[in-house]
């Protein structure tokens, strides 16, 4: 069954916590906390004081999303505030395969997003050392973006590319249960959703609703 990552990047900050506990109850599989720094993307979000503060409220897998630059510097960072999977983006990397090396090192799953123009090719000699694929169904920054129906092309490349490797495929932006249902009928593993999933109270209902 396919998984669902909900997007603190949509949660009530002022109640953090309780956001948390209310994902956990709901059926989420993972959180996945969106960092930006303002500069690789137009938003500025969390660092790694939040990652461990939500590390010591649940012990759901962190799926940090790492939307910076210069991604190398900060591995340590996150992998030390509790992140199970880091996934850094490909066009913000100068070093992809040592930036890879330097997490798996630092006994921390590893992820490579791409943004929508950049092309599955870029994983072609990574593949080994990934354990899961972000492909970014919107351009990176914000939710409530509209899906970009053409990167579900995308995701049918990387599952063949992938082959029998033991690597999972994560969409994320725009992901509703129309869209959800196209991600994991191309080979979606992970589906990442903020807007849907805190679209009303009922967090359980909209997790189902997307499964
Ligand atoms: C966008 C982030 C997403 C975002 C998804 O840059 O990476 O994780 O929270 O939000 P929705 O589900 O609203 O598109
Ligand atoms: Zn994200």
């Amino acid at each position: 069954m396919v998984k669902i990552a909900p997007s603190i990047l949509s949660a009530d900050f002022a109640n953090l916590k309780n956001e948390i506990i209310a994902l956990e109850k709901a059926g989420a599989d993972m959180i996945h906390i969106d960092v930006m720094d303002g500069h690789y993307v137009p938003n500025l979000t969390f660092g790694p004081a939040i990652v461990r503060v939500i590390r010591d409220l649940t012990n759901l897998p962190l799926d940090v999303h790492l939307m910076v630059e210069k991604p190398e510097t900060m591995v340590n960072w996150f992998v030390q505030a509790g992140a199970d999977i880091l996934t850094i983006h490909a066009e913000a990397c100068k070093h992809l395969d040592a930036t890879l090396n330097s997490i798996k090192e630092r006994g921390c799953k590893a992820g490579v997003s791409l943004n929508p123009a950049t092309s599955e090719n870029v994983l072609t000699y990574v593949l080994d050392k990934v354990d899961q694929v972000l492909v970014m169904s919107v351009n990176p920054g914000f939710g409530g973006q509209v899906f970009i129906p053409e990167q579900l092309q995308k995701i049918a490349r990387i599952k063949s590319l992938i082959g029998n490797r033991n690597i999972q495929i994560e969409v994320d932006g725009g992901i509703n249960p129309l869209t959800a249902a196209e991600c994991v009928a191309a080979g979606a593993d992970i589906l990442v959703a903020g807007t849907s999933v805190f679209a009303s109270k009922d967090y359980r209902k909209n997790i189902d609703a997307l499964r």
